[in-house]
């Protein structure tokens, strides 16, 4: 198939372009390149052994998407590209909104001018705010808390309008929980400008020698040892879902909404012995006061991707701390040299 991929050259994005080269689908990346390596492309094709097409282009930029899109005449299109920090979110709303909702319309637009209807979109758990259940299933209540969340949650309504609409439309809105580790290759990986948001990053960079400690975002939470509990899943499992979720549009019309995590839940101290263990390294930590906006536990109940995309996380908290630490010990030694 031919699928376009915005976002392609972006963490989550350079994985899953990887396993659609290697599936045998012709691709072109769209990226910005904002918040990507330039030589991102020239690594998945060293990985797969063949190359995507590629165009910078601005996700908010529809003149430019409909020619791209017109010109590759994609059968479907994943898409990726988008802002993706909570702190920043709430400092910046008109501009997460500008980006992710206003990006995302003039993709669809484009989309339709080049009579492509096929779409999966990165949506996030966050959709869901503080969960009334765990495991949460896709049925919960929608009530995201802040300027990421309502981002995600209105493009998942556009594109359920959009299939309202349009018979034609066949998408699905990916909800992931908590994408870590590295491509096996430890050529491509999350690579945070600054100082890292998120858990898995900066614990690899405390345990390379970069920064000093972890700050724990509290243990008073009502978990096993008070630190909160997320569903980590392995990129590279999260990438193998956007190609079931690709079939699945191939088969059925219509707009779903599915989970896409393990089920299964890790506190901030178990990933930190995970990943001394991995690393082989010491990873100091202390506790400090909650991160405000944080939740207790976050899981995935998997039934339905299980279900509709005949998927299932096989990679484990070994794998995922492994290919994290190779990824991070290869960007160390890039930075240092
Ligand atoms: N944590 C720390 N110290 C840190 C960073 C995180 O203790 O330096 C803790 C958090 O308090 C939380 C856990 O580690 O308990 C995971 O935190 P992350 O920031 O890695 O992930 P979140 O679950 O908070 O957020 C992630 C994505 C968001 C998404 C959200 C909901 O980063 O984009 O999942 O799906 F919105």
């Amino acid at each position: 198939m031919r699928v376009a991929v915005t976002g392609g050259a972006g963490y989550i994005g350079s994985h899953t372009v990887v396993c659609l080269l290697e599936a045998g689908h012709e691709v072109l990346i769209l990226d910005s390149f904002a918040n990507a390596a330039p030589d991102v492309p020239d690594r998945i094709a060293g990985i797969a052994g063949q190359s995507a097409q590629v165009m910078r282009v601005d996700i908010t930029d529809r003149p430019a998407l409909t020619d791209a899109l017109t010109g590759f005449r994609p059968e479907a299109v994943l898409h990726f590209a988008g802002l993706k920090a909570v702190g920043e979110a709430v400092e910046m709303p008109l501009e997460y909104y500008r980006v992710n909702v206003a990006g995302s319309l003039e993709l669809m637009r484009a989309m339709e001018a080049a009579g492509c209807h096929r779409l999966v979109f990165s949506s996030s758990a966050t959709v869901y705010g503080d969960p009334d259940v765990v495991p949460i299933p896709e049925t919960h209540a929608l009530r995201p808390t802040n300027p990421y969340g309502h981002s995600k949650r209105m493009v998942e309504q556009v594109i359920e309008d959009w299939g309202v609409a349009n018979p034609a439309v066949a998408a699905v809105n990916l909800r992931y929980f908590n994408p870590v580790g590295a491509h096996g290759s430890a050529q491509i990986g999350e690579a945070p400008q600054g100082v890292p948001n998120n858990l898995m990053p900066y614990v690899a960079q405390v345990a390379v020698g970069e920064r000093p400690h972890l700050s724990v975002f509290g243990d008073d939470y009502d978990t096993p040892d008070g630190t909160g509990v997320r569903d980590y899943i392995h990129v590279v499992d999260l990438a193998q879902a956007h190609l079931a979720a690709l079939d699945l549009t191939g088969r059925e019309g219509g707009v779903q909404a599915i989970n896409v995590g393990t089920g299964r839940g890790y506190s901030v101290l178990e990933m930190v012995r995970a990943f001394e263990t991995a690393s082989g390294r010491p990873v100091p930590y202390e506790i400090i006061a909650r991160r405000p906006g944080d939740i207790a536990t976050s899981l995935a109940d998997p039934s339905l991707s299980a279900a509709r995309l005949g998927w299932k996380a096989e990679r484990d908290l070994e794998a995922m701390c492994r290919d994290a630490w190779v990824w991070q010990s290869y960007l160390a030694g890039k930075n240092s040299g």
